[in-house]
């Protein structure tokens, strides 16, 4: 871990460029010290499509971040969406010399094997990320040095940034007078910033909805193991709005923010709003009704990350025990109801958590992806820092988690049991075994698993 070092984060969204400025303290705590959000120029969808623009955003955010802290900021730690990378597992092999303890060159050797998968050469690898470690066949080991065996495995989740998008980033960054100092999958900064201590020890979906793009993690046992991105996200809402009312996007904005509901049911039911349409007409509309119209956008991201998941590692419901929604479309009242409704478990609603210093000004989900590249830099390989839940209760298996219904209430979720919810809504069923700890047999086969790998390539 670095030691009273500032480490900046830079995350170039679609609605907003946000820089975070991180100070770890002598006492190992991360303290934020300076941020600084500007609106987005130049972006769509997570690519850079006009440089100059995208590059003058990006030295105003940092500006602004300097002016708080009074730090001159030099390198950044920046964001990548996921729709420009592409992600596999892969399986290393490492043979241990018999009456030898594990040594990290070991470790080491067995992860460089699983990287040995034929790249697309347009591709660039941005994580190799180790999951848990198998000595002679003994699974679900974190730590492996210093055991003894004589066969060491691990899959390793290999995550690749397509050159093109990559360069254009780094290229705006270096305009900016800035160096890079790494590029992090948006959904993995997004998960170190907001999964709790009882998440690290579950299968979590992560689900950051931002403005152009929904990026979704899923992390078993605290490492990122699958990753996907949905082209859609709050922008679409707002545009959904403004043409249906016939309003500026502004407005149709500022409407969704103040009325609006993922669930109609949700919306103020004694509320009707006044519209006037951009050719000066006027209508009403019940907040009811504007609901229903935001409804089916937020179903349909839903419903994709459903279909990526079930036809990835199987039906969600199974497959995970709590989904945390975040990102600042995740503020839409309604959207964790919806969200428990479609994926059938306990959600929540994720904010960055665990950080000191003037950490109120990133306490909003729509900062968990910039505080999360502070945290990602920390230690640079993937996991929550161990200081975020030093002192921290861990909780109980089977607590029933607290779920913000995004509008600042909280409403309390079923716990991952298999008992009816306590709404009458659907049974949760008892979660499938982690397929990890399944006897080796149980997994796929070699040649199962190489074909998977071009699978995914492709
Ligand atoms: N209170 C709110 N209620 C509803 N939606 C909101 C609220 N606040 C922000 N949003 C929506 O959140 C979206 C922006 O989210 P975020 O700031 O996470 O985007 P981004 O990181 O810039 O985009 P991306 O990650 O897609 O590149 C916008 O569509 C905005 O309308
Ligand atoms: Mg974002």
């Amino acid at each position: 871990m670095k030691e009273n070092s500032i480490i900046v984060g830079l995350d170039i969204g679609t609605t907003k460029i946000t820089t975070v400025i991180g100070e770890i303290a002598p006492g190992g705590t991360l303290d934020i010290i300076g941020q600084g959000s500007v609106p987005s120029e130049g972006m769509k969808r997570g690519s850079v499509v006009n440089l100059e623009r995208a590059t003058h955003a990006i030295r105003q955010s940092v500006a602004a971040a300097e002016r708080v802290s009074g730090v001159k900021v030099g390198s950044v730690f920046v964001s990548v969406a996921g729709n420009h990378a592409k992600a596999i597992t892969s399986h290393g092999l490492a043979a241990i010399r018999r009456n030898q303890e594990i040594a990290q060159p070991d470790v080491d050797r067995a992860i460089e094997n699983a990287r040995a998968v034929p790249l697309d050469p347009n591709l660039e690898i941005i994580h190799t990320l180790p999951q848990e470690y198998v000595v002679d066949g003994q699974e679900g080991i974190k730590s492996p040095v210093g055991m003894h065996g004589v066969r060491l495995e691990v899959d390793v989740h290999i995550v690749a940034g397509t050159a093109g998008p990559l360069l254009n980033l780094r290229r705006c960054v270096q305009e900016a007078g800035l160096k890079v100092d790494g590029f992090v999958l948006h959904a993995l900064a997004s998960g170190l910033a907001t999964l709790e201590a009882l998440e690290q020890t579950q299968t979590v979906i992560v689900i950051d909805m931002g403005g152009g793009t929904t990026d979704v993690g899923v992390f078993k046992r605290g490492n990122l193991a699958h990753s996907a991105s949905i082209p859609i996200g709050g922008e679409h809402v707002t545009a959904d709005l403004a043409q249906i009312l016939k309003i500026p996007i502004e407005e149709a904005e500022n409407v969704k923010r103040k009325y609006g509901a993922a669930l109609p049911e949700l919306a103020d039911q004694d509320l009707t709003l006044e519209i006037t349409t951009a050719s000066g007409s006027t209508h009403a509309i019940s907040a009811f009704e504007l609901s229903r119209i935001i409804k089916p956008r937020i179903a349909e991201i839903y419903g994709m990350i459903r279909d990526e998941i079930d036809q990835a590692l199987g039906p969600v419901e199974l497959v995970a025990q709590t989904v945390v929604i975040t990102g600042g479309a995740s503020q839409l009242r309604g959207s964790a109801e919806l969200a428990r409704d479609r994926f059938r478990l306990p959600v929540r609603v994720g904010r960055p958590r665990g950080i000191g210093g003037l950490s109120d000004i990133v306490s909003s989900p729509a900062h968990a992806a910039s505080v999360g590249l502070v945290l990602y830099g920390i230690g640079e390989d993937g996991k929550v820092p161990d200081m975020i839940f030093e002192g921290m209760d861990t909780g109980q298996q089977g607590t029933p988690a607290p779920v913000s219904a995004g509008n600042g209430t909280l409403v309390t979720a079923p716990v991952a049991a298999p008992v009816p919810s306590n709404d009458g809504g659907p049974v949760i069923p008892p979660a499938k075994p982690d397929p990890t700890a399944l006897p080796k047999k149980d997994k796929p086969s070699f040649g199962e698993r190489i074909k998977n790998i071009f699978k995914d390539w492709v």
